[in-house]
């Protein structure tokens, strides 16, 4: 898969759309319910009405019964506008450790559920996320994070 599928800028040079985006996300990954990890995810998902939903991360006990600010955040829009695309996701993290050379890109179970959503809407959507250092890093579309991407047909 060629680099340039990805565009990495520094953070200043963002779209207004997609800076408005991130700071949501930021803002919301600091009602993230991490305790365990204390790594702490926002996700801001702007539809094609305008519409912006935020979620974070929420753990429990028993861990894997926790879930990703992604997958709340797409399955919260699906659940409040089915139907409505999914223009943009930004993803933020907010962790005491966070390395500043890393690109923080989402992980591979919440891919899937992106490339579900592109899959129902039959649009790509545009996943924003931060790093290296002072950049942000962006695609159009699930297909670079997951190329081959498992889908079955609804027919
Ligand atoms: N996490 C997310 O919210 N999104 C990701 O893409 C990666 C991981 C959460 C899950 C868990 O609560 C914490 O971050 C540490 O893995």
């Amino acid at each position: 898969m060629p680099v340039d599928t990805f565009t990495q800028i520094p953070e200043e040079q963002l779209s207004p759309e997609d800076a408005a985006l991130l700071l949501k996300a930021r803002e919301v990954a600091l009602t993230a319910y991490a305790p365990y990890s204390k790594f702490r995810v926002g996700a801001a998902v702007i539809l094609e009405n305008g519409e912006v939903i935020t979620a974070s991360n929420q753990e429990n006990a028993a861990f894997p019964s926790g879930l990703c600010a992604e997958r709340v955040a797409l399955f919260y829009a699906g659940s409040r506008f089915p139907g409505i695309a999914v223009k943009s996701l930004a993803i933020a993290v907010i962790a005491a450790k966070k390395e500043a050379n890393r690109v923080y890109a989402p992980c591979g179970a919440c891919r899937q559920v992106m490339a579900e959503t592109e899959n129902r809407q039959n649009k790509p959507f545009r996943i924003i996320f931060e790093g290296p250092g002072n950049y942000i890093t962006w695609c159009n579309g699930i297909e670079p994070l997951l190329p081959f991407t498992f889908k079955l047909s609804t027919e």
